[in-house]
């Protein structure tokens, strides 16, 4: 049965329309097909992704895994001077993200990707709304293939709703990247941000904290 993560929806009817919205004051119009992600609206998960995701100075790369019909990279791409990559398994999603590309006037690439099979270059931030529906094995997957690519200073940002088990996703982030965080939430709907590498300031507060420990743990001892 074919459904929103199949890589060829052939055989599903195609009724193309166009839907139009505004994302943190910036109007885009998506032309969505059956077969795609949330064919209908703008996604509450991408939304509220959306409002959290902050670009740093140092972003200058970016990666939006598992694009559906582009909402993400468009989104950035418009707001935005980056380099976008946009990728997808769903074939059908690709090419409806090349129009939407094209009625938003913005450049970005789009490719067909089954996660990062066919990318073969490093990004500043990798962006996903997971496929939640697709089960554990495949965003988990996402996850740690990431960090292959990834730069050193890069991040990953993604959203999971704490019905579909955003507490045992942190943790599993947590167990594969340097710092996790929240960095907002949202009609049960959580925003993280993972990092390969640590920052010098978010080392240097690890060593103080550990100094500290001791020196708490010295004057027990020695009181
Ligand atoms: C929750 S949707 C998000 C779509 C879009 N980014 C948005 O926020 O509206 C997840 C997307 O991941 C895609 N996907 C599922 N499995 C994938 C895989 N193995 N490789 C690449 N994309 C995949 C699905 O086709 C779907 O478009």
């Amino acid at each position: 049965m074919p459904h929103y993560y199949s890589e060829n929806n052939d055989t599903l009817k195609s009724n193309p329309k166009e839907i139009a919205f505004s994302v943190n004051g910036t109007n885009m119009r998506f032309i969505t097909d059956h077969g795609v992600f949330s064919k209908d609206r703008f996604d509450i998960g991408t939304e509220v992704l959306l409002k959290y995701l902050t670009i740093s100075a140092g972003d200058k790369t970016v990666l939006d895994l598992g694009c559906g019909y582009g909402v993400i990279g468009i989104y950035l791409g418009k707001k935005y001077q980056l380099n976008i990559d946009m990728v997808d398994i769903n074939k059908r999603a690709i090419e409806l993200s090349k129009k939407n590309i094209i009625l938003n006037d913005v450049e970005v690439n789009v490719f067909q990707s089954d996660g990062f099979s066919n990318i073969s270059k490093t990004y500043d931030l990798i962006v996903t709304n997971p496929p939640i529906r697709a089960g554990k094995k495949v965003y988990y997957q996402f996850f740690k293939d990431a960090l292959s690519y990834l730069s050193n200073n890069g991040s990953l940002i993604t959203v999971i709703n704490k019905k579909h088990g955003a507490s045992s996703a942190i943790k599993y982030l947590e167990s594969i990247y340097k710092s996790v965080e929240i960095i907002g939430h949202k009609k049960g709907f959580k925003v993280i941000l993972s990092k390969k590498w640590l920052t010098i300031w978010q080392g240097y507060d690890i060593i103080l904290n550990c100094r500290n420990t001791r020196f708490f743990v010295f004057i027990l001892l020695f009181q």
